[in-house]
């Protein structure tokens, strides 16, 4: 057990090591586009790494054998990333090391409840001591709007005596997330209309 436990341990510090090297590369590209475009790309990123409890249960779920190998075969989420971005267009990263491994386009193709984000699942060389080992990552890109909208929908999901009225709040959630899509749409148009005007340095 002791030793089960161990590895257990340090096949968590791996996925906690990937997503650090994923944040650092996105820290990165945030520095350098903000220098050349006096903008922050990126709103803010969040991370975590998987629970052993959930790990277990999505693995139950899907009908996979519990153990460490399997976790690492089978679960593409257990390092997960989220990075919210101020608008839809600057969603695009792209780098030699990172493999994408999947797409979930959500912005293009929302689902019916209305959820929009892209997914993807990289994966990244991460080096140790005595290996260089692939890592997988969760990688989901968002709007702050549409991350506003996924939270609460979140919270509904998770709330147990949640009574959906036939539907009706189902159906108002999906209306919110049709709003917020077009909201940013033109938060985009905006922002494009301003920028077609060049360059002006404020002095002051
Ligand atoms: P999971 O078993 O949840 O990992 O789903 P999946 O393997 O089919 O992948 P998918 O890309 O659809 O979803 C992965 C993750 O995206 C979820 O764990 C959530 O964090 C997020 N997500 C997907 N759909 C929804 C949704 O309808 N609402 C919210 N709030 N989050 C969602
Ligand atoms: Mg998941």
């Amino acid at each position: 057990w002791v030793n089960q436990a161990r590895q257990f341990q340090q096949a968590m510090m791996r996925y906690t090591c990937a997503i650090r090297e994923v944040k650092t590369k996105l820290e990165v590209l945030n520095d350098e586009l903000s220098v050349k475009n006096q903008r922050n790309p990126i709103e803010m990123i969040k991370s975590r790494v998987k629970k052993p409890v959930s790990i277990v249960e999505k693995l139950q779920r899907r009908g996979f054998e519990v153990s460490l190998d399997s976790m690492e075969k089978n679960l593409d989420d257990v390092a997960g990333i989220r990075i919210i971005c101020s608008f839809v267009d600057d969603m695009l990263v792209r780098q030699d090391d990172v493999t994408v491994i999947m797409v979930k386009d959500y912005i293009k193709n929302p689902k019916p409840n209305g959820y929009r984000s892209y997914h993807m699942i990289i994966e990244i060389p991460v080096f140790f001591s005595d290996s260089k080992k692939p890592i997988r990552v969760e990688v989901q890109i968002r709007t702050i709007a549409m991350d506003f909208w996924a939270s609460l929908d979140h919270q509904l999901k998770y709330k147990k005596s949640f009574i959906d009225d036939n539907g009706e709040i189902s159906e108002e959630l999906r209306k919110c997330a049709n709003v917020i899509a077009e909201t940013d749409q033109k938060m985009l148009a905006i922002r494009k209309r301003i920028e077609a005007q060049g360059v002006t340095v404020r002095r002051d």
